[in-house]
């Protein structure tokens, strides 16, 4: 699709979208690879490339400095800090850099572990990647009961009379997924932090897998805590950890002496990734240029960002129909998880899948060969393969899309796949 045929509001210029991600150019032999590993982190445009470049080549500096590179690194840090709000819709100082999200986790669990006595109750899901499970988990130790919420196997939705019947007066804490990172499901989270506000607990949302997929507000939410990773929306390999300001302020985090105690820096343990720093910024940049081919008017990177999902979610659902109904009519192929295109706002288009009498390694590898990056495994969700009675058997193969993968990829995979499955 060029640019002049965009004519929806919500179109996706996907010429110009695949022309910002060198990285898609490559081939495998001699076949153009498919990126559908983005579930496990997606490509960068060429702009995040750049900004990561430029700073190590101009502003290279640690912080608080006096002189020159010091200070811009400071305004450059400043400055990811800014757009990282206007992603989420958070104040910049509610905004926490880290590693990745499962270190800023696992940082936040400890300090909000410090004040649970024994007996408290935390409730976790099935759903959810090891990061948001284990953690929490470990609690254990301190005598706090973990209660797990269920899913109903049919679809591999949330159980939400289970979200209902785990939480008590006892629960101090929700965990919960925003999108699964195994299945695709889309949680309603809105309906979760509601429930934990209603006994007076708190709400920790993974917006990990959901990020490349819809906008994120922390406001509407009214989470207390959001954590997601930059190299999952078209960034580089850095985590990001919202809290509520009066929780960064309340809760004590583990930190060495000299380091500053104001939020927040409080949670920001040792120096940062600042080259990457520079390259998340890059990406929301992206994103927001994204949005303004369809929203020129947009006044504010926050619209800008607003006005691109809505392209996303839009152009990523006629992907997932085309991927699913030609999946469907595959013999052998299992999809788990929402397979009905009219609930599709109910999931993100992540499939797992897998073809009868096969191994999902022996699956990942034949698309491999042909240049087509999937996933196979449990991809930490290991509570989702064990609760369907795949993780003895290899698992599943995750094919996600994202906004960068086009039609014409969606023909090449399904006709790899009806390959595959014709000589099982
Ligand atoms: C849903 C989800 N949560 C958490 C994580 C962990 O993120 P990180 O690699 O930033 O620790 C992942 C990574 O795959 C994920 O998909």
């Amino acid at each position: 699709m060029s640019s002049s045929s965009v004519q929806s509001t919500h179109a996706i210029d996907v010429e110009w979208v695949r022309g910002q991600f060198p990285s898609l150019q490559q081939t495998v032999n001699g076949h153009q690879a498919i990126f559908v590993d983005g579930p496990a982190g997606t490509q960068v445009p060429q702009r995040v490339i750049d900004a990561i470049t430029s700073y190590l080549l101009h502003d290279n500096a640690n912080t608080g400095g006096v002189f020159a590179t010091s200070e811009r690194s400071d305004e450059m840090i400043a400055e990811a800090r800014r757009a990282m709000a206007d992603f989420l819709n958070s104040a910049p100082e509610e905004v926490v850099f880290g590693p990745n999200m499962t270190t800023l986790t696992l940082g936040i669990s400890r300090a909000i572990g410090r004040e649970l006595a024994a007996g408290y109750e935390i409730v976790l899901t099935v759903l959810d990647h090891d990061a948001n499970y284990s953690p929490w988990k470990a609690l254990e130790e301190r005598g706090v009961v973990i209660r797990t919420v269920d899913i109903k196997e049919a679809d591999c939705t949330l159980n939400m009379d289970d979200v209902r019947a785990k939480i008590s007066s006892r629960t101090r804490l929700v965990a919960v997924a925003y999108a699964a990172n195994s299945v695709g499901t889309v949680n309603n989270v809105h309906e979760v932090v509601r429930l934990a506000h209603s006994v007076g607990a708190l709400a920790f949302i993974d917006a990990v897998h959901y990020a490349p997929h819809g906008p994120i507000d922390v406001r509407a939410l009214d989470c207390d805590f959001l954590a997601c990773s930059a190299y999952k929306f078209f960034g580089p390999h850095i985590g990001i950890l919202y809290g509520k300001a009066k929780h960064l302020e309340h809760f004590r985090p583990y930190k060495v002496r000299p380091a500053h105690d104001n939020i927040p820096d409080r949670w920001e343990t040792g120096t940062q990734n600042h080259e990457c720093l520079a390259g998340v910024t890059a990406a929301i940049d992206y994103l927001a240029d994204l949005g303004k081919h369809s929203a020129p008017d947009a006044n504010s990177r926050r619209a800008a960002l607003v006005a691109a999902y809505a392209n996303i979610q839009h152009y990523e659902r006629t992907l997932a129909e085309k991927f699913v109904v030609g999946a469907q009519a595959i013999p052998g192929l299992r999809l788990y998880g929402i397979s009905e295109p009219a609930r599709f706002d109910q999931r993100v288009p992540t499939f797992s899948i897998r073809i009868e009498g096969r191994s999902p390694e022996e699956l990942a590898r034949y698309l491999a060969d042909r240049g087509i990056f999937t996933w196979n495994g449990n991809f930490y969700a290991i509570n989702v393969t064990e609760r369907l009675g795949l993780e003895s058997s290899g698992g599943v193969v995750r094919i996600g899309l994202v906004h960068y993968n086009s039609s014409e990829e969606v023909d090449r995979l399904l006709a790899a796949l009806r390959e595959f499955a014709s000589r099982a």
